[in-house]
């Protein structure tokens, strides 16, 4: 579903990724984790074609990212929850979700009483401003907005930040139900321990490529790993 290889990209003259390599087959939930700085959100950026790929290659379903537009990307399937969780601010939160909806390519169809099903929280406040929801509601805003484009992949960047243990919580039982459901999904996330049901295959980012990719099992199995690389 996705394949990222020998990826480098950067900021004007600023190299940052150098050489990234990572794949996700379909319905794999598979991590990008490591210290901040190491380049995890500029892989995002570049995977969504926010920022060029200066040498190697994405490919998603089968198609090549490489010189596409944002808005191609996305439609090749790609819903993206952003780091510091993006949401119109001025809009009610039923707003923001048709705002966002777009027949998409992902088997299942998202629409108004699905996303409320998986969030009640959301149908509960469909007509409040979005800019009234606390933190954790409006991730699961910003989640339901990815889901509205019917994505192939779901990729969250650091979705979980902030939030109280029990919103992560609901926030996870999200992301396992949308695993059951066959979507491909690429998690950026702190919370190792509250991932270990959930992600297929872990790949440790250090300044700007994977330096390790295993499964949760063969992490934990392997603390001088999360010691070295993630601070742990
Ligand atoms: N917009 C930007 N312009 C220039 N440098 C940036 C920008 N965004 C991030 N960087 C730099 O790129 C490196 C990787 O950052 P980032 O991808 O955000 O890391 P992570 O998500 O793993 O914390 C850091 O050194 C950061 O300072
Ligand atoms: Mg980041």
């Amino acid at each position: 579903m996705l394949s990222a290889e020998d990826v480098r990209a950067g900021y004007g003259s600023s190299e940052v990724l150098f050489g990234m390599s990572f794949e996700a087959a379909r319905g794999e939930v598979v991590s990008l984790i490591g210290r901040n700085g190491m380049g995890k959100t500029t892989t995002v950026r570049t995977l969504m074609g926010m920022l060029p790929v200066r040498a190697g290659n994405i490919v998603i379903d089968g198609q090549p990212v490489v010189n596409r537009p944002p808005h191609a990307v996305a439609r090749l399937g790609v819903g993206l929850v952003p780091e510091g969780r993006r949401v119109f601010g001025s809009l009610t939160v039923e707003e923001n979700l048709v705002a966002t909806r777009r027949a998409g390519r992902g088997k299942v169809e998202w629409d108004l009483p699905r996303i409320y099903q998986l969030f009640p929280r959301l149908g509960e406040r469909r007509r409040q401003s979005s800019r009234t929801l606390s933190g954790g509601e409006q991730q699961m805003l910003a989640i339901g907005r990815a889901l509205m484009t019917n994505p192939l992949l779901l990729v969250l960047d650091e979705a979980t930040e902030g939030l109280a243990p029990i919103i992560r919580q609901e926030i996870w039982r999200c992301l396992a139900v949308l695993k059951r459901e066959g979507l491909t999904i690429v998690v950026i996330d702190k919370n190792l321990a509250e991932m270990q049901d959930l992600v297929d295959r872990h790949h440790i980012v250090e300044k700007g490529k994977v330096v390790w990719a295993g499964s949760p099992g063969e992490l934990s199995a392997q603390p001088e790993l999360a010691q070295r690389y993630l601070g742990l």
